[in-house]
């Protein structure tokens, strides 16, 4: 499987908007709900990919097969919480790879350009936050060497 992966640019925002979208629909039953599932076509949501496209602490990737967008990755690199040990902290911020295109490796290929680039700008530790029963998704990060370290807890008050 050839699978190409690019940066993103100003032309792939629709299709990176679409498949964020997708990632929302997906996630509202995990999120009981709670989500802005429009949010990727909010005036937010574009901030947010344009940022994503364009700002230096970010990297906003797209993985193509025969010339079709199949998946994108939002990474950035923020400042670490004040209390833990490192300057800087990279964040893998979000990944979709379209249904039907999945476990054919593209989201690997995906992810390791992005260690690539954390590496390359001194990035030594990343994390991601994903929901806790997408438990595809945390198979497949632990696969690529994330181990739990927090848990978050929410409830109706
Ligand atoms: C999670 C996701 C990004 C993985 O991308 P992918 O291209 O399918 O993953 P790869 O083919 O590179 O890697 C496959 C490995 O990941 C894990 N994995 C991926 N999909 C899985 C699934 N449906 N069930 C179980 N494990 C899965 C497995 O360890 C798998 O290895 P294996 O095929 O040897 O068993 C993709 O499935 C996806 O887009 N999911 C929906 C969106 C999502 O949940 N995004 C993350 C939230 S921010």
């Amino acid at each position: 499987m050839d699978v190409t992966i690019r940066k993103a640019a100003l032309k792939d925002m629709g299709v990176i908007q679409k498949l964020n979208h997708e990632l929302f629909l997906d996630e509202q039953r995990r999120y009981k709900g709670t989500l802005r599932t429009g949010w990727p076509y909010s005036k937010e949501g574009r901030k947010y990919f344009l940022k994503a496209l364009k700002g230096p602490k970010d990297l906003l990737l797209i993985a193509e097969l025969d010339g079709k967008t199949v998946g994108y990755i939002a990474g950035s690199i923020g400042k670490a919480k004040s209390w833990r040990n490192m300057k800087k902290m990279g964040e893998l911020d979000n990944m979709i790879i379209l249904k039907g295109y999945r476990r054919r490796g593209v989201g690997t290929a995906l992810v390791k350009e992005l260690f690539r680039w954390f590496r390359k700008k001194g990035i030594r530790n990343a994390t991601v936050v994903a929901s806790y029963a997408n438990v595809k998704a945390l198979d497949f990060y632990r696969k690529h060497g994330f181990r739990d370290m927090e848990i978050v807890l929410e409830k109706r008050v």
